[in-house]
């Protein structure tokens, strides 16, 4: 019995035969099994001796049994192995990645040339309170030049900020009084515009406010022209032009030399040879005061820029509505590769 189960194993080519053996041969009903259970009619005589041949029988048997699963094992391992084999050296699938956004590069850009002319970044909130976003600025309840800026109302007190403004008073209280005070505050905006190629009723901003001992005009000139210098390159222009703002005294509109051209009028810049990109002005003094400086002592001057202007005009980018639509092909022409 011994020499057949152990050829009948040598034999087996699956592990489901395997089994089926070993419950033929050592299972409760199995051959050896039942030599076992018969022990009870041998002799006394008989039984060590046909004990200790079942014994070794069985442990022949079971040796056998697990060699043999062990090589299944081992087999079916190999060719879990052999069937998965990774070729290192194949070029790996290209995993698709994000581009920065074309308006968050030009934040970026942005606030690197006022770091380093010594501004700090600031923030606010979009949801505003009237408060900041008009009073206190100079333009109380029923004022006119409200109507210089639809506005989203969310109550009557609390609105989507129509500009970035708000932030000069929410700073200027921060600072308690204290000078000098360079901030710049990037941001979204909020107006009830009818979108088309170059309006948007959410666009963005980039608000800067400078406060100290004797600040004059001439440094907010100078501040810009440095500013479209690092911004557009070495040569370039600025114009002042006398404007309107209830918070600004003077006030003035900034207009940068169309690069088109080089000022000579084209359809970029409607024939005038220079492009509107920010309002700004000398802080008024009632500014000042409300948000607890001295205009006696300080003055400033802040200024306010349209992001999408700037990036349309450095990118040539026709049409506002791109920068949110996000089609990835207009997207991706502004990676840094
Ligand atoms: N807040 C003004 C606007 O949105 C721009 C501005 C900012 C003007 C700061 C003067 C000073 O039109």
């Amino acid at each position: 019995m011994k020499e057949s189960a152990l050829g009948q194993i040598s034999q087996v080519t699956e592990a489901a035969q395997l089994q089926d053996l070993r419950v033929k041969y050592l299972g409760k009903k199995g051959e050896l099994t039942e030599l076992l259970r018969g022990m009870g009619s041998l002799s006394p005589e008989e039984r060590p001796v046909v004990g200790q041949l079942v014994n070794e029988v069985r442990e022949a048997l079971e040796a056998a049994f697990s060699g043999k699963q062990k090589a299944f094992e081992e087999a079916a391992l190999f060719a879990k192995l052999s069937s998965q084999t990774i070729d290192v050296t194949l070029p790996g699938r290209p995993v698709p990645a994000g581009t920065m956004h074309p308006l968050s590069r030009i934040i970026e850009e942005i606030e690197d040339i006022f770091i380093g002319l010594g501004f700090e970044v600031a923030e606010g909130p979009e949801v505003e309170l009237d408060h900041f976003n008009f009073e206190m600025l100079n333009l109380p309840k029923d004022h006119p030049a409200r109507d210089m800026q639809d506005t989203f109302y969310v109550t009557e007190e609390l609105l989507l900020r129509t500009q970035t403004s708000p932030v000069q008073a929410r700073t200027m209280l921060k600072k308690e009084g204290k000078t000098p005070l360079k901030m710049i505050c990037p941001g979204k905006v909020y107006r009830r515009d009818d979108d088309d190629a170059t309006h948007s009723h959410q666009f963005t901003q980039i608000e800067g406010l400078v406060i100290d001992k004797k600040i004059g005009m001439s440094d907010l000139k100078g501040t810009l022209l440095t500013f479209a210098r690092q911004m557009f390159g070495e040569n370039q222009q600025i114009r002042l032009r006398p404007s309107f703002f209830p918070f600004t005294e003077p006030s003035v509109e900034v207009d940068l030399q169309c690069f088109n051209c080089g000022g000579h009028g084209c359809r970029v810049c409607k024939q005038t040879g220079w492009i509107e990109i920010l309002g700004a002005g000398m802080v008024h003094p009632r500014v000042l005061e409300m948000a607890g400086y001295n205009p006696e002592e300080v003055s400033g001057f802040a200024f306010g820029m349209g992001v999408e202007r700037i990036a349309m005009l450095k990118y040539a980018v026709e049409d506002i509505r791109h920068f949110y639509t996000n089609d990835v092909r207009f997207l991706r022409q502004f990676n840094r590769g």
